[in-house]
């Protein structure tokens, strides 16, 4: 299984990211972790990509187009994988089509605006794992800890609601045109590739329900 989810900044790719990669035994490839854990390592990029990230812009497509190639090569990719928050602009769709990597399915995730800012303001987030949780809809077993390590959670730099708009902004100017790209990809039967659509208000078990359930039609 190659997949590509498509949503805004906040629509659940990573909360579903970890659920469908489990179900399909597949690795998560979100540019977002990865970037987030260059910031953290304090590297070149991770300096370069801090001041990017905290204005809600978009890292370089290069960078990006890269970093994704090296990862790409690692062997546990070799059965399929997710990506979560990849491609994100036209280039970097071209890019992968020119790379010839097939894909599977390209499934949306589909959240109005409107419920997007009370997500991202409950939302902490366990950076190692990229695991993502939320004080009222998503909450973890014991408050401020990780599930699974037991380690803090914290509130992302950029879940500022002003650093939020303008991601949200971006979305709509830079991203959104992907739906158009692949869906044009699957109607003209060129490659493989279907396009899914599936509402993403709702619990995440439902929502989760309605992916699994996309996914194997
Ligand atoms: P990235 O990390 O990809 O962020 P994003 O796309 O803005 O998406 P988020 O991670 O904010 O949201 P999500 O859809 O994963 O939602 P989540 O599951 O956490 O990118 C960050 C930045 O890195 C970018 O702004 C850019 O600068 C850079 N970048 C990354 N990739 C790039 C690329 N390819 N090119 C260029 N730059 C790049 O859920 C959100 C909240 O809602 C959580 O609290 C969760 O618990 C809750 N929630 C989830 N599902 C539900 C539900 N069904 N009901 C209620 N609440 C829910
Ligand atoms: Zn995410």
């Amino acid at each position: 299984m190659r997949l590509i989810l498509l949503g805004a900044p906040g629509a659940g790719k990573g909360t579903q990211a970890a659920l469908i990669t489990a179900h399909y035994n597949i690795p998560q490839i979100s540019t977002g972790d990865m970037l987030r854990a260059a910031v953290k390592a304090g590297t070149p990029l991770g300096l370069a990509a801090k001041k990017i990230m905290d204005a809600g812009e978009l890292v370089s497509d290069d960078i990006i187009i890269g970093l994704v190639k090296e990862r790409l090569q690692q062997p546990d990719c070799k059965n399929g994988f997710l990506f979560d928050g990849f491609p994100r602009t036209i280039p970097q769709a071209e890019a992968l089509k020119e790379a010839g990597i097939p894909i599977d399915y390209v499934l949306e995730i589909a959240v109005p605006d409107e419920a997007i800012l009370e997500r991202m303001n409950g939302r902490r987030v366990h950076l190692p794992s990229g695991r993502s949780y939320h004080i009222k809809f998503n909450p973890p077993k014991v408050e401020g800890k990780d599930d699974v390590t037991g380690e803090d959670l914290i509130q992302r730099d950029d879940d500022k609601e002003e650093t939020v708009k303008k991601r949200l902004q971006v979305y709509h100017n830079q991203t959104e045109a992907l739906v158009d790209f692949y869906q044009k990809l699957a109607a003209e039967g060129q490659s493989n590739t279907k396009y899914v659509k599936v509402d993403g208000i709702g619990d995440v078990k439902e929502v989760n329900r309605r992916i699994i359930d996309a996914l194997s039609k």
